[in-house]
């Protein structure tokens, strides 16, 4: 009798408890630290199998604090394994964002003969001493290297190996080798531009070029860059893409990702479109401060950024532990008719968390349609056929029993996407967070297609072969159990689509 008793309370605490615990929301599929806070990606670089992912971490509390840069490894980009912190901050300061290379050549000396290649972690030095006595020179750049694969790892003693020149905001490095100048670029955010750098060895930097005073979107503060080659797709031509994050000034609010399209000479970028408007990376607001892995082995770009915004990244409604990253995607460079673009789309590793799936067929709906599949972490690919649709909007929801919903959808009059979490559950913890967030449309096709991954809190929308992309989090406070087709103020004609519960 006793023991039924324990298990019936056990069972009512569990229904009870269920949508209450410290890991509600917890990511089922992408990235989250094992606890406390997390913003940017850092020093993701490939090296013999190993995907390294380090990021910005506070291990005391799940608020922004002193920067520690935590570290996980993967072999697929998708199972991450949690590894010790990689770098404390130390008498220099605080450990920010930076990036990381593998020596092949051994420029610095840091390895030793007949041992592995150094791996070279380059990160900002962030003083707080400094800055709260108003100094301008409190960020600095500093080099720490691993000899056993990014295991363990050693700060250089000549630190910082770039001092501060009197700019408030300089920071971020992201180095590179540029073959056929034979030496290290690195890249570092200054205020509302770029400033370039060169070295042959990692520990002696002189001044290059700078771009980007007036250039791009300027709302707030440059963070972040990147900056790599590309071919464009089905052509054979090369150009370099430069990466800006900028925080505050992103098109629905808060922080966002500017990129420019151009040529580098190993010392100086030139934007091929001076006149053109911003282009911007992605329209949600959960994606910030991308950039890409180093020395990956097959050709792929590949780009992982913080799926939040620094207007309530601080604020979400968890607690154990706070914030996640993106999917890893694959960047492609596309001459469309505005022009060269970046398209993105989910690694193809992404395959491999596919599970049970069931297809959609051609069926034209007003209304809602059950799209069947019951599970919460899912991936969606369907299209809708504009000429045979009369609705206003149309697209998917999410929803559960507590009428909470987000609807993913496209509007047909302003040729937009737009994601709206407006009633998708908690949401008072700032001001900012609850609102619709809309994406022009690059495509001009009359198939719509939506592309979704769709985890316990968030929704990535990848649209038309990954030409217009949206990411955004959601806090419903019981899961999204129901996904339906939508279409309102007319009906919508779906062609075909998939389904697949994501394992
Ligand atoms: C971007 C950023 C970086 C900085 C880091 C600090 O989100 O502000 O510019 O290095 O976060 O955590």
């Amino acid at each position: 009798m006793k023991i039924y008793l324990s298990i019936i309370l056990f069972l009512v605490s569990k229904m009870v408890f269920a949508q209450t615990t410290p890991e509600q929301h917890r990511p089922h599929f992408h990235f989250s630290p094992p606890t406390k806070w997390v913003n940017d990606p850092n020093g993701m670089v490939y090296y013999k199998g190993e995907y390294h992912l380090f990021y910005q971490h506070y291990p005391d509390a799940s608020v922004w604090g002193p920067m520690h840069w935590g570290h996980a490894i993967s072999k697929d980009l998708l199972h991450w394994e949690h590894m010790p912190i990689a770098l404390y901050p130390d008498s220099l300061g605080y450990i920010f964002s930076g990036s990381a290379v593998a020596d092949v050549q051994n420029t610095s000396g840091f390895g030793k003969a007949g041992g592995e290649t150094p791996l070279v972690a380059i990160y900002t030095y962030h003083d707080p001493i400094g800055e709260k006595a108003k100094r301008n020179d409190f960020q600095t750049q500093g080099i720490a290297y691993s000899l056993d694969k990014g295991r363990t790892w050693i700060k250089y003693t000549g630190n910082p190996v770039v001092k501060n020149p009197g700019i408030r905001d300089f920071r971020d490095p992201k180095v590179f080798w540029h073959a056929s100048k034979k030496q290290w670029v690195m890249l570092l955010a200054a205020v509302d531009h770029i400033d370039f750098y060169t070295s042959k060895n990692l520990k002696e930097w002189v001044k290059a070029g700078e771009f980007g005073k007036g250039a791009g979107a300027q709302g707030g503060v440059w963070e972040c860059p990147d900056l790599f080659p590309m071919k464009v797709v089905g052509k054979n031509e090369t150009k370099w893409v430069l990466i800006v994050n900028i925080n505050p000034g992103a098109p629905n609010g808060g922080s966002g990702t500017q990129y420019f399209v151009g040529q580098f000479d190993g010392e100086n970028f030139k934007n091929d479109n001076p006149d053109d408007k911003t282009l911007w990376f992605e329209y949600g607001k959960d994606n910030y401060a991308g950039v890409t892995w180093a020395n990956n082995p097959d050709g792929r770009r590949l780009l992982i950024g913080w799926m939040s915004n620094w207007q309530y990244a601080n604020t979400v409604p968890t607690t154990t532990w706070r914030n996640a990253m993106t999917i890893p995607r694959e960047l492609g460079l596309h001459s469309t008719s505005k022009g060269l673009r970046l398209f993105q789309k989910p690694v193809r590793e992404t395959k491999l968390l596919r599970g049970e799936s069931s297809s959609i067929a051609a069926t034209s709906v007003e209304g809602f349609k059950n799209i069947g599949n019951q599970f919460v972490e899912k991936e969606i690919s369907i299209s809708f056929d504009l000429n045979k649709t009369t609705a206003k909007e149309f697209g998917i929801v999410l929803s559960n029993s507590k009428n909470e919903k987000v609807e993913i959808g496209y509007d047909v009059a302003s040729k937009q996407f737009y994601i709206d979490r407006t009633e998708g559950g908690k949401k008072d913890f700032s001001k900012d967070y609850a609102v619709k967030q809309f994406a022009p449309r690059l495509s001009q096709s009359n198939l719509v297609t939506m592309h979704l991954l769709i985890d316990v809190a968030s929704v990535e929308l990848f649209a038309d072969n990954g030409s217009t992309t949206m990411t955004s989090i959601h806090f419903p406070n019981e899961d999204f159990g129901t996904s339906q087709i939508f279409s309102k103020k007319g009906l919508t004609q779906v062609v075909n689509g998939q389904v697949w519960h994501l394992k």
